[in-house]
């Protein structure tokens, strides 16, 4: 028997539904503020004031025009998120960037969170959305190939638009994280030839060789169309290539965010060509998102889920995110017997795999 309606656990339970069932509001008008440059508004070279919604717009749009009402209505369910401060003062509404809504704001280098977001809800990437539960029925082809008729990777390489958005996305992401692990992790001490498979633009080598001026030569290696995209970095070769036929050699391997869009057997693939291009001795560093055992609500373990899903439905139906032990045993079938993982930053793992 169903619990009495006015009970407080059904009460609960209804509010709980509608939070969920609202949900999409939360991205649909997070990527609503990046497109508006929300961010680099308020932050105004460092400055942070909080500011009204019409004074928001009159510095998005300075020859007028626009709703301030439903832009403070936006403001609002984020601030409820984490992304702005509201500042209440009598009826009169001021916000401000939290530390979660900064990482939306340009950088010197021109880099944020802000093309990560856009790069999430591009159209061929929503299309794929409404049919997860297909991934359910029939993981054979993921979400995104039922909706655009073929690969992300191979749909993005034909669009420039999208390629170059891809790579934006990835040295917003990618930069600040290898920030915080150059600071702790010491595994490319004595490393002079390092291979970045998947390398996207060679920012991680870039800071990888700053660091490390033992890395005397990086190899940036990636499809084709995207290293002809990259930029030149001193010290770093871009190499165009195929991961599943083969990998350049190197005396370690680097590889951020690779395995968790494919399956197993295709890690396997990968991490047995990288095993191929390594010395005895030699290691595969990869940082990837790592599962917890068990599940909760932290924000850690929900993002970590949240991405799972997204590998489902944009990458590849059996592609995911790992338990360490999942890794460990990845590691082993591609002849890696030794395995280690170092916890830096919360969302990314260190993995060293050594031969
Ligand atoms: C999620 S991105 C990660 C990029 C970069 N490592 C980072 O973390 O910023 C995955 C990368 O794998 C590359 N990739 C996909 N298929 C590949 C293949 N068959 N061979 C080599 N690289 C591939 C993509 O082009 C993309 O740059």
């Amino acid at each position: 028997m169903m619990e009495d309606e006015s009970s407080e656990c059904r009460n609960h339970a209804r509010l709980g539904i509608m939070e969920l069932a609202n949900m999409i509001s939360v991205p649909m008008s997070l990527n609503a503020v990046v497109r508006l440059k929300v961010a680099d508004a308020i932050w105004d070279g460092g400055s942070n004031t909080p500011l009204s919604a019409s004074q928001i717009l009159t510095r998005l749009l300075p020859s007028g025009g626009g709703d301030p009402e439903n832009l403070q209505r936006i403001l609002r369910m984020l601030s409820s998120y984490g992304v702005f401060t509201e500042h209440l003062n009598g009826s009169k509404r001021n916000y401000s960037l939290t530390d979660v809504g900064k990482t939306l704001v340009t950088d010197s280098e021109g880099l944020s969170y802000a093309p990560y977001v856009l790069q999430h809800h591009q159209d061929a990437l929503m299309r794929a959305w409404p049919l997860v539960h297909d991934a359910v029925l029939d993981p054979s082809t993921e979400p995104f190939v039922k909706a655009n008729g073929e690969p992300a990777y191979g749909y993005y390489g034909k669009k420039p638009e999208m390629n170059g958005l891809m790579q934006k996305a990835m040295s917003g992401v990618s930069v600040p994280f290898m920030k915080a692990i150059l600071e702790g992790y010491n595994g490319f001490e004595g490393v002079e030839r390092l291979v970045d498979v998947g390398g996207s633009g060679g920012d991680c080598l870039r800071m990888i060789l700053l660091k490390h001026p033992n890395v005397r030569q990086g190899i940036n290696f990636d499809l084709p169309e995207v290293v002809a995209k990259a930029p030149q970095i001193p010290g770093v070769t871009h190499v165009g290539g195929d991961m599943f036929k083969s990998i350049p050699r190197g005396d370690a391997i680097f590889m951020k965010w690779v395995l968790t869009t494919w399956t197993d057997d295709e890690c396997k693939l990968i991490m047995q060509n990288c095993n191929k291009a390594l010395p005895e001795g030699g290691k595969l560093i990869a940082c990837e998102p790592v599962l917890p055992k068990e599940t909760d609500d932290s924000h850690r373990t929900r993002a970590l889920l949240e991405g799972d899903i997204f590998v489902m439905t944009v990458y590849r139906a059996k592609g995911k995110h790992r338990t360490e032990e999942e890794f460990r045993r990845l590691g082993l079938s591609s002849g890696f017997p030794n395995f280690r993982a170092v916890y830096i930053d919360y969302f990314y793992t260190v993995l060293e795999f050594q031969k």
